[in-house]
């Protein structure tokens, strides 16, 4: 409810919320803030000094060595201190700056990981990706950049303003004639050069979005012969961010150097107006001195916080899109108040309640849905290719929720369930399994340091991958790359065996798991399997009838619906689909075998 009226209130409220992740480093940005001004006091009373030397010294001609040298000593202080003062300004601000984006960047990812499934149904991992790399990016342009921008040089212009007074009142009042001139240049500017900014970051997240998506399936780039159609597609794009780009750094450069110009024109004009005043004796030569460095000096500041003013619209937009993202709810949701049992006395009995289920389009994939399942059963599921059967186990795993009646472990429904226990309970072995860049032995417990080196080998001999690891380079502690290539699907359904055994869940889900294997593997696999399965609950869905033949029953699906259960011989028995089913799979493996 609060996130949806933040959105309503706009970049206003999105702004109080990145108040709050700077909370924390409170002080750190208070000495910021102090180091800035002192800096800027040091840069600025130096041409000042230099106006004492000369009026109060070189001018008056009365050789005072000593004045003059003390002056220079001054002056040297002004410069080392300005320095340090900048030094540690710049380091106390990118070390809170980069604290508070590091924290957002991880609160982000943390939060992408808690959605649903059916969120990224829908949402393109590129755009997640841009979300986490460079929306964080211009975060971090906001507080390392824009701040320090509006303070220092805000600071900068007053001061000079205010110097400026003090040198000489009507010098001064003619200066500050060039406002609304610098004024009007900077308006003209603004909204172009946001234009030209936007359209860059717009063309680079497209650019990003189209790499990540391509870079995902490169194999099938390849096995189509895309490369030269997907190496156009992204020339395409990076042509349009190159334009983009350009544009962009034109914009820049024309405003900075309009805004030389004017400084140049200042000087020029303060000089005559000044040098005129110097003739009647009205001012001090070291006063026009003064005059002249600070009016060069007030049009950088000028110029910065008009740049910045871009960061900061690309900073809202980015923030908008970040806070978006933190708004999404996931829609498996961990119940109120969780139930709580004692864990290690779940038997493992799956009830499916008269389920109906559809994902986010609405058309229902699973219809009015029955199925019991006695604790420590073998049930193997059977059907055609889009019969429901992944989307069945996915409701198990709850990836998804049941859009009528219950999914229920032990009695329990798995909505009261944490989450966190339910996939403790529930181990799933996928079609296609996803290893992660790293040892095999990490792969195999998930990361999750409790779990012993000792664990992993037993799980490994257990279902027969120490014979297939033992011949990698490094064993156990071989590097897999991304996704496991390097590996045979096979290999790699092995690994996620050991990886399930490992975890000791009281169901096990197998989908389509032993498809990959040959035949020797598969052997091991289904004596590991009838172990395994042994105490538990043991859900195995396969195309190869050959695999579930030994399930205690087989459950057919078609068409989101169950038409038939039994076991291998009482299906036979009843003439049907399933023996359709078998028939078919029995002439394909003639045909292959013949
Ligand atoms: N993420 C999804 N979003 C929308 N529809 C989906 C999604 N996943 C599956 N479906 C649809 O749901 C239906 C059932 O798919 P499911 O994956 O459960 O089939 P399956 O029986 O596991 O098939 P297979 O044997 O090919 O694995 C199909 O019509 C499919 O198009
Ligand atoms: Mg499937």
């Amino acid at each position: 409810m609060r996130m949806k009226a933040d959105n309503r209130n706009g970049s206003n409220s999105v702004f109080r919320v990145l108040l709050s992740y700077a909370k924390p480093h409170r002080w750190t940005f208070l000495l910021v803030f102090g180091c800035t001004v002192l800096a800027i006091s040091a840069d600025l009373a130096q041409p000042y000094l230099v106006k004492i030397a000369i009026d109060d010294n070189i001018m008056v001609g009365r050789n005072d060595y000593r004045s003059l040298l003390i002056i220079c000593a001054v002056y040297l202080g002004l410069s080392v201190a300005g320095f340090l003062f900048t030094y540690l300004q710049n380091n106390l601000l990118q070390y809170a700056a980069q604290s508070v984006v590091a924290r957002i960047r991880k609160d982000l990812f943390a939060h992408i990981t808690k959605l649903s499934m059916s969120f990224f149904d829908r949402t393109p991992s590129g755009s997640l990706i841009t979300n986490v790399s460079s929306d964080t990016e211009t975060l971090n342009q906001f507080f390392s950049q824009v701040l320090l921008s509006v303070v220092r040089d805000g600071f900068t212009l007053v001061f000079i303003i205010v110097i400026m007074f003090q040198l000489d009142a009507t010098l001064a009042v003619y200066c500050l004639i060039l406002l609304p001139i610098i004024a009007l240049i900077a308006i003209g500017f603004r909204s172009y050069m946001r234009k030209t900014y936007q359209n860059s970051r717009t063309a680079l997240s497209r650019l990003i979005a189209f790499a990540a998506e391509n870079l995902a399936g490169m194999s099938l780039i390849q096995a189509f012969h895309q490369e030269k159609e997907q190496t156009n597609r992204f020339t395409d794009r990076n042509q349009i961010y190159f334009s983009a780009n350009l544009r962009e750094i034109r914009t820049n450069v024309l405003f900075n150097r309009s805004f030389d110009v004017l400084g140049s024109l200042s000087v020029a004009f303060v000089t005559w107006l000044g040098g005129v005043a110097v003739f009647d004796r009205t001012i001090e030569f070291g006063v026009l001195y003064a005059f002249i460095t600070y009016i060069r000096q007030f049009f950088q500041p000028i110029s910065s916080i008009t740049q910045q003013w871009n960061t900061l619209q690309s900073t809202t937009v980015s923030v908008n899109r970040i806070w978006n993202l933190f708004s999404v709810q996931p829609e498996v949701k961990d119940p109120e108040r969780p139930y709580d049992a004692d864990w290690s006395r779940i038997a493992g009995k799956v009830d499916f309640d008269r389920i109906q289920f559809g994902y986010s389009d609405g058309m229902p994939v699973l219809h009015d849905l029955d199925l019991h399942i006695a604790p420590g059963e073998m049930i193997g599921i059977v059907g055609t290719t889009g019969a429901g059967k992944s989307s069945l186990i996915g409701l198990l795993c709850r990836f998804y929720d049941v859009q009528k009646g219950s999914v229920r472990i032990d009695g329990i429904d798995v909505r009261e369930l944490p989450q966190e226990k339910l996939h403790r309970l529930v181990g799933l072995v996928q079609q296609e399994p996803y290893l992660y860049a790293g040892s095999i032995v990490d792969n195999v417990r998930m990361f999750d340091e409790s779990i012993s080196r000792e664990e992993v080998v037993r799980a490994c001999r257990f279902v027969g991958a120490d014979a297939l690891i033992g011949r990698m380079k490094d064993g156990y502690d071989t590097m897999l790359s991304e996704r496991g290539s390097g590996l045979s699907a096979g290999e790699k359904q092995l690994i996620s065996f050991a990886r399930i055994i490992v975890f000791q869940p009281k169901i096990l889900i197998l989908d389509e798991a032993t498809a990959n294997l040959d035949s020797y593997t598969e052997q091991l696999i289904q004596r590991a399997l009838k172990a395994v399965s042994a105490h538990r609950t043991t859900l195995v869905i396969a195309h190869r009838l050959s695999t579930v033949m030994q399930a205690d029953r087989i459950v057919v699906m078609r068409g989101g619906r169950i038409v038939e259960q039994g076991t291998h011989a009482q299906l036979l028995a009843q003439h049907g689909y399933y023996e359709e089913l078998y028939l078919h799979s029995r002439g394909k493996a003639e045909i292959g075998a013949g």
